[in-house]
């Protein structure tokens, strides 16, 4: 069965077809980075207007390097939500008419849910029950994966999400948007004990994240050193920052791991692309004896292969949507 999928949630027009949930015929990705870099974040209109040029393009090529036409597509699914409102509006609107046009099933995905799928399309062995840490620009989750289709929220961000606090704390460093692999390359030549950065308390679930304060304990280093007149060695703040929040990570995750009972973990999301994330939880499974799953990097990002992955099994589950089918700006993945 070939789904296609679309993503345009945030800065990136996606369009993927996707083989029965793991063959990737295509992955189609127009980032529009360079443009929003300039203003050090994603511009919300600008992102709905090259999403409206790009995703004709990007559909099409994706047929095309899949060898398909759309008669050959199985059903069109679409990222609905969460997202920048303007900017999912565009995928649905396209994917609304794809469907009506080609007579084709659509089939409404969560973001969220695509992310979690990216692990399915590198790991034929990877199966729910398993509990996946969430980590992107907008999110950061602990997941207990029931199913394809079913999820149970442990653990949420109070603040900040993960990707977000290394973006702020890359533009403190003086790197460009956004900053979180440039992070991960500088970590890689600094030294990771050099500052004694908080971990930040939180009050209520143990598996909550707050990532506010770190950030700030970065901020504060780096402006009372220029103050004195003095100058922080970036890689020695991205070094220790780095090690810092991924040990947060990793023991809010092993501690839910455990409590909870899983011994299958798998991570998701734009943040799961950083060496030092995935070099620490790999470290603390193998302790464990936890099977881990990691995304392939081209994957880790906004991609249409993943909400084709998903909608594959969302389809299987019978979600289907019709043309009044919406852009939703916030929905939790537990209230699909
Ligand atoms: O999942 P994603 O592509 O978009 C959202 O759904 O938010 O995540 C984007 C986030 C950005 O904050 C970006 O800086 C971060 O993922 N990111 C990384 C790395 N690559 C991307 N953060 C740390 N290390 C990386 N290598
Ligand atoms: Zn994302």
């Amino acid at each position: 069965m070939k789904i296609l999928g679309i993503e345009s949630s945030c800065d990136e027009t996606a369009c993927s077809v996707v083989e029965d949930g793991k063959t990737v015929l295509s992955n189609i990705v127009a980032s529009q980075i360079d443009e929003h870099r300039l203003y050090g974040g994603v511009v919300p209109e600008i992102a709905s207007r090259r999403h409206a040029e790009n995703i004709g393009w990007v559909t099409r090529e994706a047929l095309e390097k899949a060898n398909c036409t759309l008669d050959d597509i199985d059903a069109v699914a679409v990222t609905y939500a969460p997202g920048l409102i303007g900017a999912l509006l565009v995928g649905v609107s396209y994917a609304k008419g794809l469907a009506l046009g080609a007579k084709k099933p659509l089939v409404p995905v969560h973001h969220i849910a695509g992310h979690i799928a990216a692990n399915y399309l590198s790991h034929a062995d990877l199966k729910p029950p398993y509990l996946c840490l969430v980590v992107s620009g907008g999110h950061s989750h602990i997941v207990e994966v029931l199913d394809y289709t079913k999820y149970r929220l442990v653990g949420r961000t109070r603040d900040d999400a993960a990707g977000e606090c290394f973006d702020k704390v890359a533009r403190t460093l003086g790197y460009e948007y956004p900053g979180g692999k440039f992070i991960d390359a500088a970590a890689k030549q600094g030294d990771p004990k050099a500052f004694d950065l908080p971990h930040p308390k939180v009050q209520g679930s143990e598996y909550d994240f707050s990532f506010s304060g770190l950030k700030t304990a970065v901020i504060n280093l780096v402006h009372n050193a220029s103050q004195k007149g003095e100058k922080i060695v970036p890689e020695n703040m991205a070094a220790s920052f780095q090690r810092t929040i991924s040990d947060i990570l990793s023991q809010k995750l092993m501690l839910a791991a455990e409590n909870l009972g899983y011994k299958t973990i798998a991570v998701a999301g734009g943040v799961s692309a950083n060496s030092g994330v995935r070099d620490k939880i790999t470290a603390e499974c193998e302790k464990r004896g936890y099977k881990l799953f990691l995304p392939e990097l081209k994957y880790c990002g906004d991609n249409g292969a993943m909400i084709a992955c998903q909608g594959y099994f969302d389809f299987l589950a019978g979600k289907r949507a019709d043309m009044s089918l919406n852009a939703v700006a916030t929905l939790s993945l537990e209230n699909l």
